[in-house]
């Protein structure tokens, strides 16, 4: 029953949107009213202070990007909340992707004025992916914005979803009033604090038929709203719980993070109609989250998160049963038993070890090399997994080696960790050893990470030499043997080996590959979504 209780009372969500448009901002400001920090400003000091101390998190500074994700929770109305935050740049779309694999909704957060930008786009569209229920807020309102149909139905005609308008905005033009809350049928007045949002806004409501309201804000604005009001119950789209929880119509919601207004409607309307954890299908089907028996996936492992130790943290997502410290689990990808000693929360300003944890919460495990991303946890006696994240195919490939090869060992050990992470996929070259690396991307930015990180975590610096390849197949090798020196193959096609050491084929092009699969007959090459 105690489980039952906490499933009910999680949210787990991750915040999509284009640099800029305010996602630091609304995080800070949904702690604040989670009471996890006291004061805005404590979530983009910590963005501030991290730059200042690892020169990788100045790629994330001069691009405007935020390039690692974490995760943060906090208590709200008897909720339970979990944040996880995703990369905004659409360079690191594939650790976003694995993000959203442990997210039960999404927030979708669009700057007002800009309207739907092209990270959004990508963003969206790998959350699509997962078919999962996704909000959007619409920021930024106390500067003028576009007109609210506009945005409505660029969303639809861009994204292609739906909206339900929850709250509607009086005065665009940078004279924003308010909202008119759909659903207690008032309006919220907006009066802009004297402390920058700081502190949690005071909401004054008011009818729409109040006298009051049109002394306030003026009979323009009021027939204005009912006209929009009128219009909006007459042509927009019904609201339905059901195409809400799988992503085909999207709950929308105006407000200004930067003041608050409008974030605590939003959080509370978020709060009752996203979904609580979900069961997960296994190898031994549905997996229900009020399970007693502790099952978790392995979404994220980011190793030197604290420059001064050789620290490596596994991320899990808890899907069913309790966590208790000290608990033994069993790692299903090679059966071995661990006992997870003091994982951590992360909370706003600080970890804390966990001492209980329920499905949908994450978990940050200290790992000594023990797991890799999707692995399995269950129970000791269990047998199942829940199946792979898919990895995104590399679009960019890159020659990799150290400037001093006397730094070989580092310059191998940091790019192994580095492919276990999923920060970049790495393959050596046919009959040729591990001097140089050949590294798969599926953003060029990843290899400026990749750069930055070899020479701050490993003191190696590199060369890189882009290389045109653009497609990667896996030679199949589940029917026919296949000899690899046999194959006839165009005189640019590189033959390198996975970190499995299954053998893989790079080509410049799909002329190059149609070509390889016509002169090899047996050959059958598969993509890497098909290979996981
Ligand atoms: P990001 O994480 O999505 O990149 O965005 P972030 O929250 O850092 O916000 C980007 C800029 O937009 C910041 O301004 C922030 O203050 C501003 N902003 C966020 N929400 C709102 C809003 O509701 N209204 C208005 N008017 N501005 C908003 P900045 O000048 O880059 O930084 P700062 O000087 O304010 O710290």
């Amino acid at each position: 029953m105690a489980i039952e209780k906490e499933v009910k009372r999680r949210r787990t969500f991750a915040i999509i949107s284009h640099p800029d448009a305010g996602k630091t901002t609304m995080t800070e400001k949904l702690l604040l009213y989670g009471g996890a920090i006291h004061q805005a400003g404590s979530v983009k000091a910590r963005k501030a202070s991290t730059h200042a101390t690892s020169d990788w998190m100045e790629i994330e500074k001069q691009r405007g990007i935020s390039v690692t994700s974490s995760v943060m929770q906090f208590e709200y109305n008897n909720y339970c909340i979990n944040i996880l935050d995703t990369p905004g740049h659409q360079d690191f779309s594939e650790d976003t992707y694995r993000t959203l694999c442990a997210a039960d909704a999404a927030v979708m957060l669009i700057d007002g004025a800009k309207g739907v930008e092209p990270q959004t786009i990508k963003l969206f569209k790998v959350c699509r992916l997962r078919h999962i229920p996704i909000f959007t807020f619409i920021n930024k309102m106390d500067r003028a914005s576009k007109p609210p149909l506009e945005l409505i139905d660029e969303i639809e005609k861009v994204l292609g979803i739906k909206s339900y308008v929850m709250n509607w905005p009086i005065g665009i033009h940078g004279d924003f009033q308010g909202v008119y809350n759909r659903l207690s049928r008032q309006v919220e007045l907006y009066r802009k604090g004297q402390d920058h949002g700081a502190k949690k806004a005071q909401i004054t409501v008011a009818d729409l038929n109040d006298e009051q309201l049109v002394a306030t804000i003026g009979e323009n604005y009021c027939s204005e709203l009912r006209q929009d009001i009128e219009l909006l119950d007459e042509v927009g789209e019904e609201f339905e719980q059901s195409r809400i929880d799988q992503g085909l119509l999207t709950p929308l919601y105006f407000g200004s993070a930067i003041t608050n207004f409008g974030v605590e409607t939003f959080l509370q309307s978020f709060l009752e109609l996203a979904p609580s954890p979900q069961p997960k299908m296994s190898s031994a089907g549905m997996i229900e989250p009020n399970s007693p028996e502790f099952s978790a996936f392995v979404f994220k492992i980011q190793a030197n998160m604290n420059p001064g130790h050789r620290d490596r943290i596994a991320f899990m997502r808890i899907c069913s049963g309790q966590f208790t410290p000290n608990m033994e689990v069993k790692l299903q990808r090679n059966g071995k038993i661990l006992r997870i000693v003091q994982p951590q929360q992360f909370m706003a300003q600080e970890h804390k070890s966990v001492t209980e944890a329920y499905a949908g919460d994450i978990i940050g495990v200290f790992d000594p090399g023990n797991y890799r991303i999707a692995d399995t946890l269950t129970e000791k006696n269990r047998n199942f997994t829940f199946g792979d994240i898919p990895v995104f195919p590399a679009e960019h490939f890159a020659r990799i080696s150290p400037k001093d090869s006397m730094k070989r060992k580092a310059f191998v050990s940091g790019m192994e960790q580095l492919a276990q992470e999923g920060a970049i996929q790495i393959y050596k070259e046919y009959g040729i050893g591990t001097e140089t690396y050949i590294c798969g991307v599926v953003g060029i930015l990843q290899l400026d990470v990749l750069e930055v990180r070899l020479q701050n975590e490993y003191n190696v610096a590199i060369n890189r030499q882009l290389l045109n390849y653009h497609i990667a197949g896996w030679v199949d090798r589940s029917q026919e043997a296949v000899d690899l020196d046999e194959l006839n193959l165009t005189s640019t096609t590189m033959k390198v080996l996975d970190q499995d050491e299954q053998p893989v084929l790079l080509f410049e092009s799909n002329w190059a590959q149609n070509w390889a699969l016509e002169k090899n007959p047996g050959l059958k090459l598969l993509s890497i979504r098909e290979k996981h």
